[in-house]
């Protein structure tokens, strides 16, 4: 069975003249542990459809299934928990809470569910993120890289089935972006983690085992890509 499906998914931001057509009927499926890359030039919908997907925002009409629950169907507080507990978001804005160190932000989605901490996989994750040494910091005192990995780390913790990641890589120098790329891949290869990412670096995409474009609100399947097809 497919982790996600999208279904005649539109969403058009403002009315009558002002209208904006954001995503066009767009529909696709991905099975478990795919690990899928969106391209497509600014403005042309892929945050849009991370953010139908991720049910923060409602489309204009279609739906999305994932692990076969359609998740509008749900109310405020039962989404709330099916997005904790099922949905890893890696998004340019990184939400930490100033008050918590970097440890305590890691870990605050499973203590919010009060369960107990994989001890074992939180050490990999520091490790893997650089963030050892900085493990006892508050989100003020680190680099915008820094905060970036902190949030990578908490979207990863409670192993959700489903990461969506918006230029995860953006604030992160080429050392950093391959190591956290190496991570997401690592997720869905040993955990079958199911993971879409919208990139613009051309060899990030090429090494996904799937390339998604849209273009001015069209959804385009490109299957499997080499490097030089993407340019
Ligand atoms: N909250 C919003 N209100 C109105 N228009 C929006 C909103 N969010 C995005 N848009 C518009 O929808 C289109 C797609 O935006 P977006 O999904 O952010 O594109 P991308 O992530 O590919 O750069 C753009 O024309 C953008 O201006
Ligand atoms: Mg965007």
């Amino acid at each position: 069975m497919n982790l996600l499906e999208v279904k005649s998914v539109c969403k058009t931001y403002g009315t009558g003249e002002a209208a904006i057509h954001a995503l066009k009927n767009v529909s696709f499926s991905v099975p478990r542990g795919e690990f899928v890359a969106i391209v497509g030039e600014s403005g042309s919908g892929k945050s849009t459809l991370l953010h139908m997907i991720g049910a923060l925002d409602l489309p204009t009409g279609g739906k999305v299934f994932l692990d076969g629950k359609d998740i509008f169907s749900m109310d405020d507080h039962n989404l709330t928990i099916f997005r904790r507990r099922n949905i890893g978001f890696i998004f340019q804005a990184f939400h930490l809470i100033p008050e918590l160190t970097v440890e305590q932000n890691i870990l605050f989605p499973i203590l919010l569910d009060y369960k107990k901490p994989d001890k074992g996989y939180l050490e990999e994750l520091l490790t893997v993120l650089n963030l050892t040494e900085r493990r006892n910091h508050l989100p003020h005192a680190l680099s915008g890289g820094q905060q970036q990995r902190v949030a990578i780390g908490r979207a990863l913790i409670t192993r959700p089935a489903l990461i969506l990641a918006d230029e995860p890589t953006g604030n992160l120098d080429t050392q950093n972006s391959s190591e956290v790329i190496a991570l997401l891949k690592k997720a869905s290869r040993n955990y079958a983690q199911t993971i879409l990412m919208i990139t613009h670096n051309r060899s990030i995409a090429a090494s996904a085992d799937r390339v998604l474009n849209v273009s001015d609100g069209v959804l385009t399947d490109l299957g499997g890509v080499s490097n030089e097809k993407l340019s």
